[in-house]
């Protein structure tokens, strides 16, 4: 493998102490890893950027800032330390009601912060690469709308392969995401859902995959260390 394959690790709402990635990580310098925990650690986990890992959010407000209680503004982020922020998560939008006129927004807030917004697409049902292809375009055609398409970053997500152990065949990975940056001109697009020990090696080898949005196994270390020393 020979192009760098970006490792996005989406903790949840779990708190992962850092020296557990400090000590799986140990002094090497790692410059493909996003870091995504909870906002609470993300100033805890600055420690790492001085071994290249960058660090990233899981979520935005859609508003800049004032009187918003409970949010958390994309200048905020900045400052903590996260220079990437996932927006459009499926949980999001299932448990949250999150619509993609506020992802829309949430991007916007974050370009203006300078923050690279991760913004997360996939369908919610198993039928095939045509549905698939249109429910992401559809997605996509409201959530970039005004957007600087070669300042963010897109992340296939279907929705049943999420936390599940299924994963889609690589003809159906290759087929969505050639198709959204076909279509929508993004240059840079991971693949999310149960991405881990047992199936790295094929879909990192996919030449349209420039990376993977991690959840589960994102819990584990010595698995994310061992898994990016071996693509090196
Ligand atoms: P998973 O989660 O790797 O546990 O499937 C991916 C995600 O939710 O981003």
């Amino acid at each position: 493998m020979n192009k760098r394959f970006l490792f996005v690790c989406n903790f949840k709402m779990n708190s992962l102490d850092v020296m557990e990635y400090v000590n799986a990580i140990k002094d090497d310098h790692i410059d493909n890893l996003v870091l995504c925990p909870n906002f609470c650690d993300i100033k805890d986990y600055a420690i790492l950027k001085r071994n290249g890992i960058m660090l990233g959010a899981q979520n935005v407000s859609e508003f800049s800032g004032g009187a918003y209680t409970g949010e958390v503004s994309a200048s905020m982020l900045k400052e903590s330390g996260a220079d990437f922020c996932i927006i459009g998560h499926s949980e999001r939008k299932k448990y949250m009601f999150e619509t993609l006129s506020q992802t829309n927004q949430k991007a916007k807030r974050l370009l203006e912060a300078g923050i690279t917004p991760i913004i997360c697409v996939g369908e919610d049902t198993e039928k095939g690469d045509d549905f698939a292809v249109r429910y992401v375009l559809l997605e996509l055609n409201e959530v970039l709308k005004d957007i600087a398409i070669s300042k963010v970053i897109v992340a296939y997500e279907p929705i049943w392969a999420i936390g599940t152990g299924k994963v889609p065949s690589n003809s159906h990975i290759q087929n969505v995401i050639s198709a959204i940056k076909k279509y929508t001109g993004v240059e840079v697009c991971l693949y999310g859902g149960s991405f881990g020990e047992n199936n790295y090696k094929e879909i990192s080898s996919l030449a349209c995959v420039d990376g993977a949005l991690i959840g589960g196994a994102s819990l584990k270390p010595n698995l994310i260390v061992k898994i990016q020393k071996d693509l090196r």
